[in-house]
């Protein structure tokens, strides 16, 4: 369904229909051919298979972190896999009770240094402002910053705006601050979480689609940016499908989704398409996107079948749109 059909006339729409269900069929044999393949037709994989595939990897042992919406989630998976791998996370929620609680269970596991909750919104300039210091403070370094913090509530779409596009930008300016070299800074990676919703569209979350969409065009064009201007800092994007949180349960309510509630069963189709992965099979993709030293500006979507680099136009390619669509997995 993500492969956008641009062109006006029946022939053409047929031909591109056929196109895309051949390319449904294709796809099971291509993620273990993929293995097989030279480096630059390396796009289409399973999850675990990314690890063979990505290029040089980036070691996390010695880093500091800091995770955005890390109390539950996805978040505290991606605080999880940063720990195991030897990077020092600091976690940053407004949900104070489930922070607090998580910093408890992952200094059990990690040991009681590895780790700091801090009650942070987002949305609030000077909150975000004090948690990336006070990171600072605690760990001496920054090398790592993933924004994931989010909701969805299309009918407060203006506070959803606030966390899910406004907050990414604050995190993602924030880390460039400490971590860009012309600042004096390492250098480091950015990955923010965006969504399937971030590529196509999701009748029932209009606002949401907007937000996700606004996570994609803003991380490639800083991507750019920061290849161009030499800031040292690679800018990637993760898109997953549906994952079993908090988040997708407040997705199938009528206070979230408010007028567009009847269009629900457009979801549950999707989900049926697409499955629903496990935090840690996500969390295992931010892994291999974030150590991929070859990745800047990627945009990795994911669902349970597998896990595809998706290839969308760049503004100066005056190829037509239809041939950098996605490959469907
Ligand atoms: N679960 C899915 O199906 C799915 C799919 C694709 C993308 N995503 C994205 O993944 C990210 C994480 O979502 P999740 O699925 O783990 O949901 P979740 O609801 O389990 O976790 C979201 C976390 O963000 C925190 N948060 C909310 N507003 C905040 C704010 N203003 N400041 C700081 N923290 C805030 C919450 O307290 C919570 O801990 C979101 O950006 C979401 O859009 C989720």
């Amino acid at each position: 369904m993500w492969g956008a059909v641009v062109c006006g006339d029946r022939l053409s729409l047929l031909l591109r229909g056929a196109l895309v269900v051949t390319r449904l069929r294709m796809c099971s044999s291509r993620v273990y051919r993929a293995l097989k393949r030279s480096p630059r037709q390396q796009e289409t994989a399973s999850v675990a298979a990314l690890r063979s595939i990505r290029g040089p990897a980036m070691s996390l042992s010695g880093k500091v972190a800091v995770v955005t919406g890390a109390a539950q989630g996805l978040g505290k998976a991606f605080a999880r896999v940063l720990l195991k791998n030897g990077t020092k996370v600091a976690l940053l929620d407004v949900d104070e009770d489930a922070g607090a609680a998580t910093e408890a269970a992952l200094r059990d596991e990690f040991g009681s240094d590895a780790t700091l909750f801090l009650r942070c919104d987002v949305c609030s300039d000077e909150e975000m402002k004090n948690a990336f210091q006070k990171t600072l403070q605690q760990f001496g370094r920054l090398d790592v910053v993933c924004n994931n913090a989010g909701i969805i509530n299309e009918t407060n779409w203006q506070k959803m705006v606030d966390v899910n596009l406004n907050g990414v930008v604050r995190g993602t300016y924030l880390a460039l601050q400490h971590m860009k070299k012309e600042n004096g800074g390492q250098g480091g990676v950015i990955i923010n979480v965006a969504s399937m919703a971030g590529l196509g569209t999701i009748p029932a979350v209009p606002i949401y689609t907007a937000t996700k969409h606004g996570v994609v065009g803003f991380s490639k064009a800083l991507a750019a940016a920061s290849s161009a201007a030499g800031y040292g800092v690679r800018i990637n994007v993760l898109c997953p499908a549906f994952v079993q949180t908090a988040i997708l349960s407040s997705m199938q309510m009528e206070e979230t989704t408010g007028q567009f509630h009847s269009l629900i069963n457009m979801v549950e189709k999707l989900m049926n398409v697409h499955g629903i992965l496990e935090v840690d099979e996500v969390a295992e993709a931010l892994l291999q996107l974030l150590q991929d030293e070859t990745k800047n500006g990627a945009v990795l979507m994911m669902n349970t079948k597998g896990a595809t680099y998706t290839n969308l136009p760049a503004a100066g390619d005056s190829r037509p749109a239809a041939t950098h669509s996605s490959v469907v997995i």
